[in-house]
C-alpha cells in the first residue's frame, strides 16, 4: 500500500492505474477507521481493481462547538487494516494541500434544500463543508465509483445530488450500515458513550423498527395517525434516556415528506445520549 500526502505524487501513481485500465474506487474517510469504514473498502474491492482511500478530518464540516479538537487520531491502527483489507493507495492530506488559499476563501459546494434539513438544521454548514471537501478529492483523485455509507444517508444523498448536478463522471455507491450485535450503528463516535450508554444507545435502532412498523400498519390500513406515530416515537425516546433532535419519516428518494402514493420510506433518527450525539436510520417500503 502506498501512503501519500501531496497531490503530486498522487497524480503519478493515479495516471498510473489509469494507464494500465485498472478502474478506481474511492472510499473518503476522516481515520479512526472501524467495521463501517472497513465494509465500504470490501465493497470497493469488489466492484473495483483499485482502492483508494482519503484519511482526512476536514475542518469546514465542524460547527464551532464541535469535536474537531478532540477528533480521534489513529494513524497505525488504520494503516493496518487498510493494508489487510487490500487497500492499493491511501492519501492522507494536510489541511493546506485541502484549502491552500485557506478556508475562509475556499469556493464552497452548495446542496440547497438536502444540506438545510433533518441534520442541517442542527448543524448549520456542515454539509456544505462535506460537498465542497468531497467534490475537492473527487477531483484530484478521478475515481470510476465513490463508496458512502448509508449510515449518514443524508450525506451520501447529498453527495449524489452533487455528483449529478455537477455532471461528474463517477458513480456513487451506498453501502449498508454495519452494526454491532445490538443493533446499534458503528460510529466513531461511540468511543464517547459509557458503558450503560451503550447498552441504552441500542434502544435507537429499535425503536426505528417498531415505528416503521408501526407506520406501515397505519397505512396500509389507511388508519393514517402519522404524526401521532412520531409524537410516541419522541416520547418513547425521552422515556429511554435520550434528548431527541429529531425523528422523520421521509422519502428515500429527496428526504421529502412522503405523499400519498409514496412506497419507498425511511425514518430517521438524530438524538443526544449525555454529551453524544447519534444519528441512525432504517429504510422501509409499504404497499399502496
Ligand atoms: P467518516 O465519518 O469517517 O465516514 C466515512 C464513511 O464511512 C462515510 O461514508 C460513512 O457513512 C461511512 N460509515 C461510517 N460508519 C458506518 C457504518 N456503521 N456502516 C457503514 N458505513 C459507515 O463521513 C465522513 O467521514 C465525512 O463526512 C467525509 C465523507 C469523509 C467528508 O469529510
Amino acid at each position: 500500500m502506498k501512503i501519500v500526502t501531496q497531490e503530486a505524487e498522487l497524480h503519478s501513481l493515479l495516471s498510473r492505474f489509469q494507464r494500465s485500465g485498472l478502474s478506481c474506487g474511492f472510499v473518503p474517510t476522516m481515520g479512526n477507521l472501524h467495521a463501517g469504514h472497513l465494509a465500504l473498502v470490501d465493497a470497493a474491492a469488489r466492484q473495483c481493481d483499485r482502492v483508494i482511500v482519503s484519511i482526512f478530518v476536514n475542518p469546514m464540516q465542524f460547527g464551532q462547538d464541535e469535536d474537531l479538537e478532540d477528533y480521534p487520531d489513529t494513524p497505525e491502527e488504520d494503516e493496518r487494516a487498510l493494508l489487510e483489507h487490500g487497500v492499493a493507495l491511501l492519501y492522507r492530506p494536510r489541511v493546506d494541500d485541502i484549502y491552500p488559499t485557506g478556508i475562509k476563501l475556499q469556493t464552497r459546494v452548495v446542496v440547497p434544500e438536502l444540506s438545510e434539513i433533518l441534520c442541517g438544521l442542527s448543524r448549520p454548514g456542515h454539509f456544505t463543508g462535506v460537498a465542497t471537501v468531497v467534490n475537492r478529492l473527487f477531483n484530484q483523485v478521478q475515481p470510476d465509483m465513490a463508496f458512502f455509507g448509508k449510515k449518514d444517508y443524508q450525506q451520501y444523498l447529498i453527495i449524489k445530488k452533487m455528483v449529478i448536478d455537477l455532471a461528474m463522471n463517477l458513480k456513487v455507491i451506498g453501502v449498508e450500515t454495519v452494526r454491532l450485535d445490538s443493533g446499534l450503528a458503528i460510529s466513531s463516535r461511540n468511543n464517547y458513550l459509557t458503558d450503560s450508554e451503550l447498552i441504552q444507545a441500542a434502544e435507537l435502532n429499535r425503536l426505528l423498527l417498531k415505528v416503521a412498523e408501526r407506520y406501515r400498519e397505519n397505512n396500509e390500513s389507511n388508519t393514517g395517525n402519522n404524526e401521532k406515530i412520531i409524537e410516541q416515537g419522541i416520547d418513547q425516546l425521552k422515556a429511554g434516556g435520550f434528548l431527541p433532535d429529531y425523528l422523520s419519516i421521509r422519502r428515500q428518494s429527496d428526504l421529502r415528506e412522503p405523499i400519498a402514493g409514496d412506497v419507498n420510506l425511511i425514518v430517521l433518527v438524530a438524538a443526544w445520549l449525555g454529551k453524544t450525539r447519534l444519528i441512525d436510520n432504517l429504510e422501509f417500503s409499504i404497499k399502496v
